[in-house]
């Protein structure tokens, strides 16, 4: 098969990833799909299971820090877009091993910048077509201030907001988790080079993400396994941080309009004008999951447990999303408690993939399913 375009997605087991290749996938016939993923503890196979066996789409376990490797696999299938959204994501982990992170955000990212430039440089028409779409977060923008605790009415939300700003493309970055310093860092590397060397770039920062796939280390996905299990639900600090949740396929549906239409050297902020304190998250999580199991109004609100805060926990983000609303007619498709009610009943409906994530029997997906060739 003669393909229009070879595009390689970077950390495409993961949550987002995931969601993005299979979007592509079934999208583009005509494109091949290469997903390189290292399977960390992050990574499972068994999110893509619907497409593993699609033609036009290829999986390679390998590490973006393993410069000749990425070099040689990017000649191999001649690719002409990137995508990377490989990363260590979790901000509790970066706090106790900001190491990993800083080798796969910072260095990985400059491995996979490097390797890029070096094969498109090397071809006749050199960047002419060609694209390296970063994926970066809100969190390099730091927090903001939480101006209206009890939030207040806007015609810009169908929810509350909480303060009186928003984090634009023109903030100033300000990462304080090494998580966020490790993001922030692999972005300037990715504008450095575009503007030293004129590679192709595209970057875009997007808000909280949540869905189905998505590791039962971050808030929701979490919070939904342990009141399946009467565990209790570690609130950090008050509960009163107010973060901006986007439901994941609106994410990756921007993700294709903007490597297809977006403007070379341009950033975008992604979100959904959707912000949340997260008591008032855990709350309507804990009333849908009790609604679709049958229990009682209120019976699980007593696994709330507020803990120690996380050290340095940024207070507020909020996204303001209007230039990629306008520019390239993106939207979000799901009000919040639709999407929750989606998500909780995906989990609630999959309950041996978070078993098997849980137990770490996923990481056996891979030996097994490649055993032998
Ligand atoms: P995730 O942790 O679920 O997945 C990360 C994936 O990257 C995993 O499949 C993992 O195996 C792979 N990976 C990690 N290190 C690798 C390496 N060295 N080489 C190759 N593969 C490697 O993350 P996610 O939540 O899907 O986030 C994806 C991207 O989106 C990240 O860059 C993250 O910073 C960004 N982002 C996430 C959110 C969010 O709310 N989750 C919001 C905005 C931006
Ligand atoms: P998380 O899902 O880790 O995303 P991020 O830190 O990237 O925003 O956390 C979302 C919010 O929920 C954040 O304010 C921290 C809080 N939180 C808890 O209160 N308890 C938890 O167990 C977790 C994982 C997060």
């Amino acid at each position: 098969m003669n393909y229009t375009r070879s595009i390689l997605i970077t950390g495409g087991a993961g949550f987002i990833g995931s969601h993005v290749v299979r979007l592509f996938v079934n999208k583009y016939p005509g494109y091949h799909i290469i997903n390189l993923d290292k399977l960390t503890y992050a990574g499972n196979l068994a999110n893509l299971k619907d497409i593993e066996g699609k033609p036009n789409y290829t999986f390679v376990k390998a590490d973006i820090c393993d410069f000749e490797r990425v070099c040689r696999l990017l000649e191999e299938h001649h690719v002409d877009g990137i995508i990377h959204l490989a990363a260590e994501s979790h901000v509790d982990r970066s706090i106790k091993d900001p190491f990993t992170f800083a080798r796969t955000n910072v260095l990985g990212t400059l491995s996979l910048l490097q390797a890029a430039k070096s094969y498109w440089e090397s071809l006749p028409e050199a960047y002419e077509g060609k694209r390296f779409y970063h994926i970066s977060t809100d969190e390099v923008y730091g927090a903001l201030e939480l101006t209206h605790p009890e939030g207040v009415d806007s015609n810009l939300s169908a929810h509350k907001v909480y303060g009186d700003e928003f984090f634009r493309e023109e903030t100033p970055y300000n990462p304080h988790s090494p998580y966020s310093a490790s993001k922030a860092s692999s972005d300037h590397f990715v504008r450095a080079f575009h503007d030293t060397y004129g590679l192709p770039v595209l970057v875009t920062n997007c808000s909280n993400n949540y869905g189905p796939y998505q590791f039962p280390e971050k808030l929701i996905p979490l919070f939904i396994n342990n009141i399946r299990q009467r565990k209790p639900l570690p609130v950090y600090g008050k509960g009163e941080n107010v973060r901006d949740w986007l439901f994941v396929e609106d994410h990756a549906r921007a993700i294709d309009l903007i490597f297809h239409k977006g403007k070379i050297a341009d950033t975008y902020n992604i979100g959904g004008f959707n912000e949340w304190k997260n008591i008032d998250i855990i709350k309507l999580v804990i009333r849908t999951v009790d609604r679709l199991s049958g229990n009682p109004e209120g019976y699980s609100m007593d696994l709330i447990t507020y803990v120690t805060d996380r050290k340095g926990h940024d207070m507020r983000y909020a996204i303001d999303s209007s230039k990629l609303q306008r520019e390239l007619g993106w939207s979000p498709s799901l009000q919040f408690e639709e999407g929750i009610e989606k998500t909780v009943r995906w989990y609630l409906d999959n309950q041996e993939w978070m078993d098997n994530v849980t137990s770490g029997d996923y990481q056996k997906y891979y030996e097994e399913m490649y055993k032998g060739r």
